[in-house]
């Protein structure tokens, strides 16, 4: 199997790193060594596959299944058991699964539209106010901000009302996340993205700040998440949102509901999975429209033509909006905001004819690397819609497109995210026209998820 070609004894690979950017340097490894390729750091084999017709072998779940790798692991430290970091032989995973799919259904889509219109307005207004003064907006801060109080909103009936909440003043070392909650998701998912690799003896003697700090940002998440669970005060009803279904629910295959630390479990989950990935994609979205004015004005003539008039769109038009849904497919491609996922094998297995793969053993399928093999042609890096219209689609194979995932533990919120997405775009390019500084070049941000750093946009009412 390709290997780095500098390997040094013991510590192996482990210059290969990139603590700050670990994706953006594999995918120049992918490029450089091939569709799969293997580094072993300290001991421990890492293979990362990103050619299609792996990834489809490993996507296969009679022979794999989702494997909790290093970074998934330590989000355990945050949500323990909750659906996207639990084992999957931990019974909590199918009973919570089976309470919660129902409030990700068509019908409770519908119902949380009202809420993300809701959320919608803070944004609106905060951005109206930038209209007027010429004041620059930092797309990444807006865009968590807004997916935190949507999930707030729709998934808890909480209001984390961050944009009237602001003060504006942000902490220098987290630029642009000034909200509680969201400075200490930031900075704890920051914190397991740069130590995913650290040898223990150099955590032990460098990272004692750091650790200390990572179980404070630990401690204020779990007291938010108490207060959100806490406002409903034990009295579940009448709210149609997953605490309810959390609260008053049994799982109907074993009769059993959820217990209360499983449920703050959930809630922690759906706050930080909910939010990051949303607001990475939104943020990449809104710089791929500002540097493409014929995109953006593509997607304005269809939003009319859907919604003419001032009206918020209703769940309906939403669906209508095709050409928008392409927008957010492509962004989803370049750039999907949870940037793979992790695979393992049940038995004994030779990958790719070539490779053996012993029981246990497991791979990193890297996604933006895969969204750019070449079943996509020989322009992987053109912003093109056009990609994903449906006799496209079919022209390929279907694991060549997977940012939600694969199988049984693939993103319950998809399509909650699709229309979050869809909606907010097309409110803010109906009532916006915005430009991006000229001299900006894309920056990512890694810190499990992925999402622009310091794109700001200048934004005038249309
Ligand atoms: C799982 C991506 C939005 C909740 C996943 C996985 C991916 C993903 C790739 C699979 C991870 C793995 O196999 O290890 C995304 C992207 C999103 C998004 C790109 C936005 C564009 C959301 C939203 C929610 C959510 C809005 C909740 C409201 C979850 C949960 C899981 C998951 C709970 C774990 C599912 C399970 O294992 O049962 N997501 N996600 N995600 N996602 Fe999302």
């Amino acid at each position: 199997m390709p290997t780095p070609r500098h390997r040094l004894p013991v510590l192996g690979d482990l210059l290969s790193v990139d603590p700050a950017k670990p994706v953006q340097k594999e995918m120049r490894m992918a490029a450089e060594l091939g569709p799969i390729f293997e580094r072993k750091i300290v001991g421990q084999r890492l293979v990362v596959v990103s050619g299609v017709d792996l990834v489809t072998e490993v996507n296969d779940e009679s022979t794999w299944a989702k494997s909790l790798g290093q970074p998934i692991r330590k989000l355990r430290a945050i949500a323990e058991d909750g659906l996207f970091t639990a084992f999957n032989s931990e019974p909590n995973w199918a009973k919570a699964h089976n309470i919660l799919a129902p409030g990700f259904s068509q019908a409770a889509l519908r119902g949380y539209h009202g809420s993300m219109l809701r959320a919608l307005d803070g944004l609106v207004s905060a951005w109206d106010a930038a209209a007027v003064t010429g004041d620059p907006v930092d797309v990444s801060r807006d865009m968590n901000r807004l997916t935190l109080d949507v999930i707030g909103l729709a998934g808890f009936g909480y209001d984390f009302a961050s944009f009237t909440k602001s003060t504006g003043a942000e902490p220098a070392e987290r630029p642009g996340t000034e909200d509680p909650f969201v400075t200490a998701m930031s900075r704890a998912l920051a914190y397991i993205n740069r130590t995913s690799n650290d040898l223990p003896f150099v955590r032990k003697l460098f990272g004692r700040k750091a650790a200390a700090q990572h179980k404070a940002d630990i401690a204020l998440m779990h007291s938010v998440v108490d207060d959100v669970i806490a406002e409903r005060g034990g009295h579940p009803g009448g709210h149609d949102d997953l605490l309810d279904l959390m609260l008053g629910t049994v799982d109907p295959a074993s009769g059993e509901s959820l217990d209360p630390v499983n449920i703050r479990n959930q809630v922690l989950t759906f706050l930080v999975a909910g939010n990051e990935t949303t607001a990475g994609t939104l943020g990449f979205a809104l710089y791929y429209l500002a540097k493409h004015p014929n995109i953006a004005a593509a997607a304005r003539a269809e939003i009319d033509a859907v919604a003419p008039g001032d009206g918020p769109l209703s769940f309906e038009q939403v669906g209508k909006l095709r050409y928008l849904r392409r927008v957010v497919d492509e962004t989803l491609r370049l750039w999907p905001a949870a940037p793979g996922y992790f695979r393992k094998v049940r038995a004994d297995t030779v990958l790719g004819g070539r490779y053996p793969m012993p029981r246990g053993s497991w791979v990193f399928v890297l996604l933006p690397q895969l969204h750019r093999d070449p079943v996509w042609g020989n322009d992987t890096e053109s912003f093109d819609p056009d990609r994903f219209l449906p006799d496209q689609v079919r022209k390929r194979p279907r694991d060549a497109y997977r940012p939600f995932g694969t199988g049984p533990r693939s993103c319950i919120g998809r399509q909650f995210a699709l229309h979050e997405a869809v909606l907010t775009l097309a409110e803010l390019l109906r009532r916006y026209e915005f430009t991006a500084d000229p001299a900006y070049t894309l920056d990512i941000q890694e810190a499990v998820t992925l999402k622009p750093r310091g794109f700001t946009l200048l934004v005038r009412s249309r």
